[in-house]
């Protein structure tokens, strides 16, 4: 678990982690926040890199679109999900944590 203050962020704006060892981006996309591992599911990129739009992040190397709420793939060439992670707002603390703490 970690957490960021909120004023790191701007709006639309992208921040990564580390989380056991796992880094991790967040993206703020207007009011909400998603977080997830940084590491594209298809090779060697870093999905915080990429472009985000309609609630999906675009792999930078080959395309690939993932949903931002659940990792899942909705293009080819990745096929697997990217782990997700639970985004909390306490007192102006950004809180992610591994969905199953
Ligand atoms: S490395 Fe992300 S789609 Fe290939």
């Amino acid at each position: 678990m970690v957490s960021i203050p909120v004023s790191q962020f701007d709006d639309n704006s992208v921040v990564t982690v580390q989380i056991e060892g796992q880094e991790v981006v967040v993206f703020k996309i207007e009011e909400d926040y998603f977080a997830l591992n940084n590491r594209c599911s298809h090779a060697e990129a870093s999905l915080s890199e990429g472009e985000v739009y309609d609630c999906k992040v675009e792999c930078p190397l080959h395309g690939a679109e993932f949903d931002l709420k659940t990792g899942e793939p909705l293009t080819l060439p990745a096929t697997k999900p990217v782990k997700v992670y639970d985004v909390l707002l306490q007192n102006d603390q950004l809180i992610i944590q591994d969905k199953h703490a």
